[in-house]
């Protein structure tokens, strides 16, 4: 896996166990019954000052910190540690009145306002100078404080203004195009304008993607995103380079690695962070939310290069933001909690620690709940603590795995852009479904970038990569040469990283190593099945094919082209290269992942696991090994293991058994079994 700076910067014993605080919205006495609930929960970190910035600078260069002093010194007298806000998130609305110009712009030229939050455009020098300076009035003033631990730069960059239209970007936009492009000819080269008559004969005359009478092109639209990502990493890169002049404490920002937010390219980010935080809350809106939080949970851990990380907001239960706010069942914040500890979390906070009683998520749940002490959740909320406290020694361990799934920001936006064979093709519900059937089978998979090393894994999975570079093609092609087995699926490899299609026969970048050559896509209607010759069902999505080395495994029957082959194999050099030309059902992934666990010789799953039962190991140099049992069904879970049970201080001797929507951790007797 690609390095990256790792937590072992940040020094801790325990997995670190709180939320985000916001004292500013409570009258001074509650924060002196906050900290009290908090050393009973087992708090060991909070975050504090993410919205601090109207407070702490009511009016211009006016600064008041006395609240924020008096906030910090609390939390250290009861041995809280803080992770402490730059405050930059939303500017207090005294700068955006005086300079209307920090507003963001959509893409249709609408002002947005100020009053909600994050109302500033990412490429705003006068937002940059006065935030910094912010930044350093609270750096300079809480370096050497004893309570601070961690630095949190600003709040979920991007969240809600990762893409401005303004005339500010637009000039930014230029400078970056010229730096990557050098030239116009070049620009028009790797853009194709001579389509549509688009060709720029002048750099000013380069727009964002603005709302235009007809689809954009391609490569504007694709370079405003990299663009948009760029903008806002170097925020963070000023605020933490600012922080770094009178600071050791390790730096980082909470990522947004969830299904309904794809504007940062975080492969390019996770280098730049000291440790890596995600924010992740499960989405109802999903057909399976536990499944897009385990994949979420893969894909941070792939951006750690593997090393523990931080789950730095999550919910305790219900959120606020999603038409039908879903509260947790009883036992199911544990078990939430564990499959983040599991996948290799070193911490677990929550966005927040107290409910508030106004503003906008007042209905959001907290640590502490709207009903006070008395509520069964914090009775969760606690016996939480307690768990997480017994769990020390899991910190800094890791977890293995044999298969690797590819995932690719540029890729999601390439593929997911206008004008392609079919709009129900979106990237990331094959990448979800090829995660979903490996989980399905109790298999681990690492998800990892396009430049990582695939050395060491026996499966790697390629879901819809429509867009990659030669070198990433060049590595799957590699791997599959020294002996792995590469499994790609269909509309992948069909484009370069401009968006030029790969001409002489689809799936251009990965045709050789599949030996296939397609002609013509057939997407199939959104309510369309396909009928496969062994009993199983596809649908979306269709090609016709050559074969030029790839044997048939299964084919379709009916459809627009009866008879085409939907799964193939080609053996390479020492390894095999099978091709799915469909969207198997999920059945059908399932078989296909027995058949690769079988042929790829994955450890055996062990009796038990699978179907909505998760196996996760984290394991030590030195050989400790915990086992995380995650039920996800309404039965009791019976898994065969052997050590001590950390949940109910158990000893385990041959099988632990796991109640529905529960989740126990064996520490195992000498290793892993
Ligand atoms: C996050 C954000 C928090 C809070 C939370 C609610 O996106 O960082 O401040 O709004 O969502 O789920």
């Amino acid at each position: 896996m690609r390095a990256s700076p790792g937590s072992e910067s940040f020094a801790s014993s325990a997995i670190v166990f709180g939320a985000d605080y916001n004292p500013e919205q409570w009258p001074r006495q509650t924060w002196s019954e906050d900290v009290l609930l908090m050393q009973q929960a087992g708090v060991t970190m909070v975050a504090v000052n993410i919205f601090g910035w109207a407070r702490l600078e009511p009016r211009p260069g006016e600064y008041r910190f006395d609240d924020l002093d008096a906030v910090l010194d609390l939390l250290h007298e009861h041995g809280i540690a803080v992770n402490l806000g730059t405050g930059t998130a939303t500017p207090p609305p005294w700068l955006t009145t005086r300079h209307p110009e920090v507003l963001p712009v959509t893409a249709d030229g609408a002002r947005l306002s100020h009053g909600g939050r994050q109302a500033w455009c990412p490429s705003s020098p006068v937002y940059r100078e006065h935030a910094l300076r912010l930044v350093d009035q609270v750096a300079r003033r809480y370096a050497d404080h004893p309570a601070v631990q961690l630095w949190h730069v600003s709040n979920e960059l991007g969240c809600h203004n990762a893409l401005c239209y303004c005339d500010v970007s637009a000039e930014r936009f230029r400078e970056w195009l010229g730096e990557r492009y050098g030239t116009l000819d070049e620009l028009n080269r790797v853009w194709g304008t001579s389509f549509w008559s688009q060709g720029y004969g002048a750099w000013e005359e380069i727009l964002p993607p603005r709302n235009t009478p007809a689809t954009a092109n391609p490569g504007q639209q694709l370079d405003f995103r990299r663009f948009s990502s760029d903008e806002l990493l170097d925020q963070y890169r000023a605020e933490r380079d600012l922080i770094r002049t009178v600071s050791d404490t390790p730096v980082t920002t909470n990522f947004m690695v969830t299904a309904h937010i794809q504007t940062q390219d975080y492969w390019r980010w996770a280098p730049e962070m000291d440790l890596i935080a995600n924010d992740h809350y499960l989405d109802h809106r999903l057909p399976d939310p536990h499944a897009e939080q385990a994949f979420a949970a893969d894909l941070t851990r792939g951006l750690a290069g593997g090393r523990p990380w931080f789950l730095m907001e999550s919910a305790t239960s219900a959120v606020n933001w999603q038409p039908h706010n879903v509260a947790k069942r009883s036992g199911e914040l544990l078990r939430d909690s564990l499959a983040a500890v599991a996948r290799g979390a070193d911490a677990v906070s929550f966005f927040q620690w107290r409910a508030s009683v106004f503003g906008s998520e007042k209905f959001h749940s907290a640590m502490l709940p709207h009903s006070g002490t008395q509520s069964p959740q914090w009775a969760e909320v606690c016996e939480l603590g307690r768990v997480l406290g017994d769990l020390g020694d899991v910190v800094g361990t890791t977890v293995d795995a044999q298969v690797a799934l590819l995932f690719d920001w540029e890729a999601w936006w390439a593929c997911d852009l206008d004008s392609r064979p079919s709009s129900d093709v979106r990237y990331l519900d094959e990448v979800h479904a090829m995660h979903r059937a490996f989980r399905a089978a109790g298999v681990t998979v690492d998800v990892v970038g396009p430049d990582t090393d695939l050395d060491g894994y026996r499966v790697v999975v390629v879901p819809t990569l429509y867009a990659c570079s030669d070198a990433t093609a060049g590595r799957v092609s590699a791997f599959v040469e020294g002996g792995g087995h590469a499994v790609v699926t269909y509309f992948s490899g069909i484009a370069d990283e401009n968006d030029h299609v790969r001409a002489g026969g689809y799936p251009g970048a990965f045709r050789d190593l599949l030996g296939v050559a397609v002609d013509t896509f057939h997407p199939l209607g959104t309510d369309s099945v396909l009928t496969l010759d062994d009993g199983r069902t596809a649908s979306r999505w269709v090609e016709d094919m050559r074969l030029t080395g790839a044997e048939v495994l299964v084919r379709a029957v009916d459809g627009p082209v009866p008879g085409a082959p939907v799964l193939t194999r080609h053996d390479r050099g020492a390894g095999a290269a099978w091709y799915v030309a469909t969207a198997l059902d999920d059945d059908g992934r399932r078989a296909l992942v027995a058949r690769l666990a079988d042929e790829a010789e994955l450890d055996p799953v062990p009796p038990g696991v699978g179907d909505g039962i998760e196996l996760v190991r984290r394991t030590g140099a030195d050989g400790r090994s915990y086992a995380f049992v995650l039920n996800g069904t309404d039965g009791v879970a019976r898994v065969a293991l052997r050590g001590r049970e950390v949940v109910t201080g158990e000893a385990v001797d041959g099988v632990v058994e796991v109640p529905a929507w529960g989740a126990r951790v064996v520490r195992e007797a000498g290793g892993a079994s």
